[in-house]
């Protein structure tokens, strides 16, 4: 069972998104695949991916013993994945203890581990459960910052591998000169890329609808994450401008 944890530093660039589609992805390549949602108080991987109106137990409620870690996934609506999801207000959940309950998780092939913002408890807590952890920064200047004091933070673990997500890259801003590419990112954390995603608004619409369609922009970016994931690689390529389609009509 392969643990990875979708950390960042820095709140809002994409890490429950990232866990939610890579997750979709991986189950849609037949891999047995849970998502754990371990922010715990600010949870969303329920509401993202649409599972939300279903859940019967929580993280909460195993720690308790009121079920068993089986009887708390839920199945998501868009693929074979399932979720674990966070429970309201367990601040004093020990990093033990969501350690053993992750292990705890019966048949998966991967687990991947949403973890919340920031680099205080609840950080501590989700890396602890993992063995590998993939960064998700945007290619800003602050959430490079807050990606390589994870970085940092993350060398005292014992994890097999760290890689890098650069999400909501803009391409045409990049050839521009206006942003910084991939490999600048990459290189000013001194972590190799497994993923490089683009902005996308299909993202944000069909998020509150169900699964991004195939037709999306970040569909064939987030097709290259799984691949990479699920093979160990490390395949990224710059993303390039989408030339305009020429109109018939
Ligand atoms: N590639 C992308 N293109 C456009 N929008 C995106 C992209 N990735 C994520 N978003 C949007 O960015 C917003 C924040 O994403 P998300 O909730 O996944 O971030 P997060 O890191 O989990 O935030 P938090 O730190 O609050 O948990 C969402 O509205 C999501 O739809
Ligand atoms: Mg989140």
């Amino acid at each position: 069972m392969r643990k990875i944890v979708v950390t960042s530093g820095k709140g809002g660039v994409g890490k429950t998104t990232v866990t939610a589609t890579l997750g979709r992805h991986l189950a849609d390549m037949g891999y047995r695949t849970v998502l754990v949602d371990a922010d715990v108080g600010l949870n969303n991987l329920d509401v993202v991916t649409g599972v939300e109106s279903r859940v019967v137990y929580d993280i909460g409620d195993v720690l308790a013993g009121r079920c068993t870690v089986w009887q708390a996934l839920v199945q998501d609506h868009e693929s074979a994945a399932r979720v674990l999801p966070s429970t309201n207000g367990g601040e004093e959940i020990s990093a033990q203890a969501f350690r053993a309950l992750v292990d705890a998780i019966p048949d998966a092939d991967f687990v991947l581990i949403d973890c919340p913002a920031g680099i205080e408890k609840g950080f501590h807590r989700a890396v602890s459960a993992a063995t590998e952890a993939i960064v998700v920064t945007t290619p800003s200047a602050s959430a490079i910052r807050d990606a390589d004091k994870v970085v940092s933070l993350l060398s005292a673990y014992r994890l097999e591998d760290v890689s890098v997500v650069v999400n909501r890259v803009r391409p045409d801003m990049v050839s521009r000169g206006e942003m910084m590419s991939v490999e600048d990112v990459c290189g000013l954390l001194r972590t190799p890329a497994v993923g490089a995603i683009p902005e996308d608004d299909c993202i944000t619409l069909y998020q509150q609808l169900g699964r991004v369609p195939d037709f999306a922009l970040s569909e064939r970016a987030y097709e290259r994450l799984a691949s990479n994931v699920a093979r160990r690689e490390k395949k990224v390529a710059e993303l390039r401008k989408v030339k305009k389609r020429r109109r018939w009509f």
